[in-house]
């Protein structure tokens, strides 16, 4: 952990410029400033993501799609699996972060691993797929419904989805999911707002709607320098069936 690079990180979340004529434009102005220190400081604030990445069986031969994966960090928690795939596909929109990326799979020398600048709601992979992953990338999707659709779209019949992200409860969630009080549906949504994320109640509900749930799980995790606050965020594991 560098106090200089949670400095850096700090400044761009607080101050840079998110302007942009598109949405590639506005995730390059954010992220182009603080690439080199994005690692570091989304370790202690994205939770859940080693667990829900462990949690997946990426099947022998299969392929395997990041979506908004960004510097490809997650896929360091498939340990040695990942020579097992066929191939995984790290797909951004961000230059900065797939530099990164790249980076990463040259160091380990992974040759079945690839970084795909395109956008996560309209990329072709060349063959249906067996694992879509999206980690706290769906919050940042503006049009979020279509990158779900998308997703099952690529995905085999009986592949797997797995999402861990950010959210709010709905004021009057179904049986069985968390509820939040007022003040939390309403700071963080505006908190996160200021960085073009959108902690949604409605991802959860129509990831469930769309796949049949194999798991999921709420939590509340830390977020570094703001003391005592704990932002909600939840696991999902799906399966596509016909
Ligand atoms: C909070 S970051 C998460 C990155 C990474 N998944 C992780 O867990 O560290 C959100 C990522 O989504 C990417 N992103 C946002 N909208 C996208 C889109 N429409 N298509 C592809 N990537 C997108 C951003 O560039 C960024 O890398």
């Amino acid at each position: 952990m560098s106090f200089l690079g949670d400095m850096r990180v700090l400044y761009s979340l607080a101050f840079a410029s998110k302007r942009g004529k598109t949405h590639a434009e506005r995730l390059e102005k954010f992220y182009g400033a603080q690439a080199g220190d994005y690692d570091d400081f989304r370790r202690r604030l994205l939770k859940g993501r080693r667990e829900l990445f462990r949690s997946i069986p990426g099947p022998k031969g299969g392929t395997w799609i990041d979506m908004g994966g960004g510097t490809g960090s997650n896929l360091e928690n498939l340990g040695g699996r990942i020579k097992s795939l066929k191939s995984a596909t790290v797909v951004d929109l961000s230059p900065s972060l797939l530099s990164v990326a790249q980076r990463r799979f040259k160091d380990h020398g992974w040759r079945n691993v690839y970084a795909v600048e395109a956008d996560a709601t309209t990329y072709q992979p060349p063959e249906p797929v067996d694992v879509v992953t999206f980690s706290y990338s769906l919050t940042m999707i503006p049009d979020w419904f279509a990158a779900i659709d998308h997703a099952r779209t690529m995905l085999k019949p009986g592949g797997t989805i797995g999402v861990v992200d950010f959210y709010v409860a709905r004021k009057h969630p179904s049986e069985n999911r968390k509820r939040h009080p007022y003040a939390a549906r309403v700071f963080w949504p505006a908190w996160f707002s200021i960085d073009n994320v959108v902690p949604s109640p409605d991802h959860l509900p129509y990831l469930q709607r769309r796949f049949e749930c194999a798991s999921v799980s709420e939590h509340r995790g830390k977020i570094p320098y703001l003391f005592g606050l704990k932002a909600p965020y939840y696991q999902f594991l799906g399966k596509k069936v016909q």
